[in-house]
């Protein structure tokens, strides 16, 4: 019995199989177990030489399995650590990584220009009431210019305003003016909403809105700012601009802001080649949407300009098609360097 079992421990191939056999031969109907239980039915000299003899090979049988045991865990380790091996010398997976979409970095480039005149970043919601989106900027209800802007109609806030999604960023305008004294100067970039889609018009869209106020600002402020933006926004250092008279409700006078450029060949280039291209609004405020906001207009004044964001970054990028901005597809991202 006691080679037999010696043998099975030194061939147990795992520690299931080691602790099989050792309740096979020690546990409570083992082989041993029941020699020793046969002793009671022993004559006393019988049962001393038997009981040596069984204890002998007890122990010899406890010795072989913690001998066996110990083996087989440094055996079983060695298994693991090579099946859990890692290649440190196979070359990694290609992993791809994220990048600031387009209009981000647009607004971003436009952020830091603005910044360094001294404007700070004013914010307002994209569902605003429609006091703040037309009435306070002098566009009541029935005015025409309601009828432009293809609005986004939504149900009236719980005290019962009316509501919009928001048509432009010229809201953040009143919004500034009803929180803050003059002086004042603030761009405001975000999402704008209109009820439009063709190769020029998406239903979303990006504005940039600057406002500033002061006792003595007038026009020749206007200009100088939207020229020294332009010019280091498309990073032409001649690059002409053009204020053409317009309409806007909120300012007066109104100005459309013109670029140089050329489009020869259908073809556009941006540049002083005689050519004109519209980038954006702007004027001086309206004393009435300063007195809308209860700010008095005959001490102060100042100036106010929008352009959309897609628009300029369509310009100086060379993309065609506005709606190619919102279809995230890594080859157009790519195309135009905004992904490696
Ligand atoms: N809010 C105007 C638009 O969306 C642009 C504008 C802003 C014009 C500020 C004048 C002053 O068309």
């Amino acid at each position: 019995l006691k080679a037999e079992t010696l043998a099975t421990i030194a061939s147990a191939t795992d520690s299931a199989a080691l602790e099989e056999v050792r309740v096979a031969v020690m546990g409570k109907k083992g082989s041993i177990t029941a020699l020793m239980g046969d002793m009671r039915n022993l004559s006393p000299d019988e049962r001393k030489a038997r009981g040596a003899t069984l204890n002998a090979v007890k122990t010899a049988v406890e010795a072989a399995i913690e001998g066996r045991r110990a083996e087989l865990k440094s055996i079983e380790l060695e298994r693991r650590l090579a099946s859990e091996r890692i290649d440190v010398t196979l070359a990694p997976r290609p992993e791809t990584q994220g990048r600031i979409h387009p209009i981000s970095q647009t607004v971003d480039e436009m952020v830091a220009i603005f910044a360094a005149m001294g404007f700070t970043v004013a914010e307002g919601p994209d569902i605003e009431t429609d006091f703040n989106n037309f009435t306070a900027l002098n566009i009541p209800p029935e005015h025409p210019a309601r009828q432009m802007h293809d609005t986004f109609y939504l149900p009236p806030s719980p005290e019962g305003a009316a509501r919009v999604l928001r048509t432009h960023t010229s809201p953040v305008q009143i919004r500034t003016l009803l929180k803050n004294k003059p002086p004042i100067r603030i761009i405001a970039p975000g999402r704008t909403y209109r009820s439009d889609y063709d190769q020029t018009h998406t239903p979303v869209f990006h504005q940039i809105e600057g406002l500033v106020i002061g006792e003595d600002i007038h026009m020749g402020h206007l200009k100088g700012c939207i020229l020294e933006f332009c010019r280091a926004f498309f990073q032409i250092d001649d690059l002409p601009i053009r204020f053409r008279p317009s309409f806007f409700p909120f300012t007066e006078p109104s100005a459309e802001v013109d670029i140089g450029c050329s489009r020869k060949g259908g073809e556009l280039k941006l540049g002083n080649h005689g050519d004109w291209l519209e980038i954006m609004g702007s004027g001086m405020v309206h004393p009435k949407v300063l007195e809308n906001c209860g700010i008095d207009s005959t001490k102060y004044q100042g100036f106010a300009f929008g352009m959309g964001i897609e628009r300029v970054a369509m310009l100086k990028y060379g993309i065609p098609d506005l709606r190619s901005f919102f279809d995230a597809d890594l080859r157009w991202l790519r195309h135009y360097g905004f992904v490696p």
